[in-house]
């Protein structure tokens, strides 16, 4: 069995045995890498507790796979390609050989400076290489990482370092980001300051080159810390269930949490999914534009395109800069074979005009990506006629950093696409629609809460420091099921379409929000009393955040812009609210309840039926608030 399918039938014949002997569908798949000791028993599970573990008793080091793995055949192919944000700037490239060579002497530098397996690294920094290299240093010595998007503020991070208990933070000094020059380590600086005991070093590299605060007793640098170090590495056996990497999610109630995935079973879907999902022929140029701060980076920047020996591209900038044809130029400048982007990228290049992706040659394109959020079809269908160009199929890939690997998605020039559904699920993945009382729904054309109902090798191992929570979240709303928190329709064919949250949870531009979290922001301000805060309808965000404030009355004239400027000092600039309407009350049920369903009907504009407003402790407030709603 070759592991890349190529026909239907393949893909019909791989599921139906992934499903019926999914242990020896995934062994036979796990058994392409490099073990340094093989598997006792392919998957133990238990969603009550939960309990998973895929190959168990293997042991292996996953940048073997990433890396040496590829050195005989590819040791002189591109592995990484990186564009700069400026686009006259110099292009790096990194091949296999010299990738492992810098993986290796940032390895040896972490270790100088004391990190050892299982001790906490987090990252703050933008789409430099250095990043992916330093994510593989720390998977080499068995150190686990945990990423923090750069647009998060130094409060975030701060939050993000002490649940994790860091003992590093890696990052830059500023961030060429468009036209500006965002200061990086600045904020590591202010996050320290908020209090992280538990950091020893912060390593700092100089990517831009302008000056920075320097505190001697805990900041190192980067070219001084690695350039010396041997250029082999000996790669840390990990355990196939020790932990590879924390991500911080949210959720619809409390803090972000740490979403775990480990060491063997990631390995294995990530490259699975990588190879099938963009059919990625060797010589091919693959460029995935999420940040590596998100799940779709790690699994398909870093580590699925590198587990299966690609070029995987890297860019620093963003799509509208200098203009809102960079995205085209650059498929164009380094012929761009498949090509993967957020929805939301599409609708603000979209809205910029055909020409700009009109003007280049995107005739190398074999695949284009959506992933993130749904994709409405004037988007599908402008992405498929001006970057398609009508003759390259969209893979609409459905998936959450909990799964951590794609779960839903046609398979390109296989199965079919379908505008705005994500279809399929992959070989291994059992997908099933259920009710609020948690019966499975068999027929099709219909409407259900999405679990999954078996698990596959990348699926999420606990909440980083607090499992009940992981428990409580995915595994306690239905019986031994898997719950995405996402509401989905299948259509008279199968073929599923996620709707998008059914929970507290909003996406805005891709980016995943709990209401709570914005909402808990929003009360730092000493005027607020009470906020409460939904998702609308928002033609290039998908969502935006509509803030329901009830303030003291002492507020000043600014509270909007005060309320917004709390928001980036607590989150960051990604969850500022787009509409604050103060208030004099929310409306609430007897039990004290804010009824989010009639805000979330008054954000959207969608008024001509609030439902039953009677049994409201304060049915006067709709009026108020529909009054002066935007
Ligand atoms: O609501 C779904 C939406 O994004 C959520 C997961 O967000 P996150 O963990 O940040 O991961 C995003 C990248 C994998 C899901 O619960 N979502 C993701 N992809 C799609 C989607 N909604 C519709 N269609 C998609 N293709």
């Amino acid at each position: 069995m070759t592991s890349q399918l190529s026909s239907l039938e393949e893909y019909r014949e791989a599921y139906k045995r992934s499903v019926q002997d999914p242990e020896g569908f995934w062994a036979e798949q796990a058994n392409t890498f490099s073990w340094i000791q093989p598997w006792e028993k392919v998957l133990s599970w238990d969603f009550k507790s939960p309990d998973i573990r895929w190959f168990e008793g293997g042991k292996l080091n996953i940048t073997v796979n990433c890396l040496d793995r590829h050195i005989p055949e590819k040791g002189d192919d591109t592995a990484i390609l990186w564009e700069p944000n400026d686009p006259l700037g110099s292009i790096k490239s990194y091949t296999y050989n010299e990738l492992l060579e810098s993986v290796c002497k940032v390895a040896n530098a972490l270790k100088a400076n004391g990190i050892e397996k299982g001790d906490r690294v987090v990252f703050y920094m933008p789409m430099v290489p250095e990043l992916a290299i330093g994510v593989l240093a720390c998977a080499r010595i068995g150190a686990i990482h945990s990423v923090v998007f750069a647009g998060f503020s130094a409060q975030a991070l701060a939050d993000r370092i002490n649940d994790a208990e860091a003992k590093m933070v890696i990052c830059s000094d500023f961030n060429n980001r468009g036209a500006k020059n965002i200061p990086v380590k600045q904020v590591v600086d202010n996050a320290l300051s908020i209090g992280c005991p538990s950091v020893r070093t912060v390593l700092m590299d100089r990517n831009t080159g302008d000056e920075v605060v320097w505190n001697s007793e805990i900041d190192v640098h980067w070219d001084e810390q690695v350039d010396h170090q041997e250029s082999y590495c000996p790669p840390e056996p990990m355990d196939s269930e020790d932990v590879l990497f924390i991500l911080y999610t949210s959720g619809s109630t409390g803090k972000p949490k740490g979403v775990v995935h480990t060491c063997g079973g990631y390995m294995v879907y990530t490259w699975y999914t990588f190879l099938n999902v963009f059919q990625y022929k060797p010589g091919d140029i693959y460029w995935c534009t999420a940040d590596i701060g998100w799940i779709t980076g790690h699994s398909y920047i870093v580590y699925g395109p590198l587990l299966a020996g690609a070029t995987t591209m890297m860019f620093e900038g963003v799509p509208t800069f200098p203009d809102a044809g960079r995205f085209w130029q650059i498929c164009e400048k380094h012929s761009v074979n498949q090509f993967y982007t957020a929805p939301t990228a599409i609708r603000a290049l979209m809205a910029q005009g055909d020409e700009w992706p009109d003007r280049y040659d995107l005739s190398n394109l074999k695949v284009i990506g959506s992933v993130g959020e749904p994709i409405n079809e004037e988007a599908w269908h402008w992405y498929d006629k001006h970057v398609g160009r009508g003759n390259v199929p969209i893979v609409d890939t459905w998936w959450q950093t909990e799964t951590g690997g794609i779960l839903l998605t046609p398979i390109p020039g296989i199965t079919d696409t379908k505008p705005t559904y994500c279809s399929y699920p992959m070989p291994g993945i059992q997908p099933v629609l259920v009710t609020q009382e948690g019966s499975i729904i068999e027929e099709n054309n219909t409407e259900g809460l999405l679990c999954i109902r078996f698990p596959w090798p990348s699926i999420i191992r606990t909440t980083y420091g607090d499992h009940e929570r992981c428990r409580q979240t995915y595994f306690s709303t239905f019986d031994n099921m898997y719950f995405t928190g996402d509401g989905a329709r299948r259509d008279e064919d199968g073929r599923i379409r996620v709707i998008g949250r059914v929970d507290d949870v909003i996406n805005v531009s891709g980016h995943r929000m709990g209401t709570a979290e914005v909402e808990n922001a929003i009360n730092e301000h000493p005027a607020v009393i009470e906020s409460a805060v939904v998702g609308y309808p928002h033609d290039i965000k998908g969502q935006g955040i509509y803030a329901f404030v009830i303030t003291d009355g002492k507020s000043s004239d600014n509270v909007q812009t005060e309320i917004r400027n709390v928001v980036t000092k607590e989150i960051g600039p990604i969850a500022k609210p787009d509409k604050i309407q103060i208030v004099s009350g929310l409306p609430k049920t007897r039990s004290g309840k804010i009824m989010r369903r009639i805000l979330r009907k008054i954000a959207a504009n969608d008024t001509s039926d609030l439902g039953d407003i009677s049994t409201l402790l304060n049915p006067d407030i709709v009026k108020e608030i529909l009054q002066g709603a935007q």
